[in-house]
């Protein structure tokens, strides 16, 4: 409850609004989301995105957003994601571009996702940045799967994004088979029905272990997106990191672990997170972890 509670402060847009318009506020909370955010603009994310490179990870990007209704604002979101494509080719930065497609239409009608998609797909492979599809709450999943198989269908460049702690998870990725290039793993950020998933346990570690098994199996790149190191040690000892697997984590979170595994030769990589929504995802983060908060507040007194 606590978690959804959070997460519908970050959607309220009176909170938000009264957040851009008291700069004392703002200023306070754009402090404590640095730590997970890049900024607020294109260049401070692609700027992240550099001192990453150099120390030797490889990077994700994403614009926020999410559940964009406005046809206008999905072609405006897509076109941001377009522009980050853009100079990421012509900086000649190879990296992964994620994104949520209830960002560029798929809140508003699925034939509009499915062609922002392929617009922004074929541009990024043109320019040898991956695209990469998000996942998002259980509603959505088959939307956004169909969507996908689409137009992956004929392109093994696209990626996309399953949930362990969603029971249909293990069938999605064998109705997959042949389609489609990379798969990402992680456990799930969305509270869901008991009916559709299964909470934090050793039984979401187990099936997540099935899936990265199954998914290596068909053959595909793995990222391995979670930051528990129980479930990281699992993968490494069944030998899959120098197997097509790479551990990917979130900018700021546990980059301790990151450097470990990085020191030790593993390939890793670092999703890096801009946009003027930075806002909606502070309070993610801490909503999906509590104690957040308090780092949260350390930050913004400058502990
Ligand atoms: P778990 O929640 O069990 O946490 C394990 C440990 O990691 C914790 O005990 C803590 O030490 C640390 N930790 C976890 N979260 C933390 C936080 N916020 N702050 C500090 N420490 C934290 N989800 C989704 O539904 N759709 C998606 O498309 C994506 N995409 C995505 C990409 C990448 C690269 C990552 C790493 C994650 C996602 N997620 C996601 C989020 C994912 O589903 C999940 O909510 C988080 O990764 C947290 O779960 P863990 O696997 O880390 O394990």
């Amino acid at each position: 409850q606590a978690t959804e509670a959070l997460k519908s402060i970050a959607r309220r847009q009176d909170l938000k609004a009264h957040v851009e318009r008291t700069p004392a506020l703002n200023g306070l909370l754009r402090r404590a989301a640095a730590r997970y955010v890049a900024g607020a603009t294109r260049e401070e994310g692609i700027e992240a995105a550099r001192r990453l490179l150099a120390k030797g990870y490889a990077v994700s990007l994403e614009y926020i957003g999410e559940n964009t209704t406005d046809a206008a604002e999905c072609e405006a979101a897509a076109g941001e994601m377009a522009a980050l494509v853009g100079e990421l080719g012509e900086l000649g930065i190879t990296a992964r571009v994620s994104f949520d497609l209830s960002h560029i239409g798929l809140a508003a009608d699925d034939g509009l996702a499915y062609e922002q998609l392929l617009r922004l797909t074929r541009h990024a492979r043109e320019l040898g940045i991956e695209p990469f599809v998000s996942m998002e709450e259980s509603a959505k999943t088959g939307r956004i799967l169909d969507v996908y198989k689409r137009a992956a269908i004929s392109d093994s460049g696209i990626g996309i994004t399953l949930q362990a702690h969603l029971n249909r998870t293990p069938g999605d990725l064998a109705g997959l088979e042949g389609i489609g290039g990379p798969i990402r793993i992680v456990k799930g950020a969305y509270q869901e029905p008991a009916e559709v998933a299964i909470g934090r346990s050793e039984a979401l570690n187990e099936r997540y272990l099935q899936l990265v098994e199954a998914a290596l199996a068909q053959g595909r790149r793995v990222s391995v997106a979670t930051h528990d190191e129980a479930l990281i040690e699992a993968v490494i000892a069944r030998g899959w990191a120098s197997h097509g697997v790479e551990f990917e984590l979130l900018y700021g979170i546990r980059p301790d672990l990151a450097g470990k595994l990085k020191a030790s030769g593993y390939p890793v990589r670092v999703y890096v997170t801009y946009g003027e929504e930075w806002y909606l995802y502070l309070c993610h983060r801490i909503a999906e972890f509590p104690p957040n908060l308090y780092r949260a507040l350390a930050d913004v007194v400058g502990e």
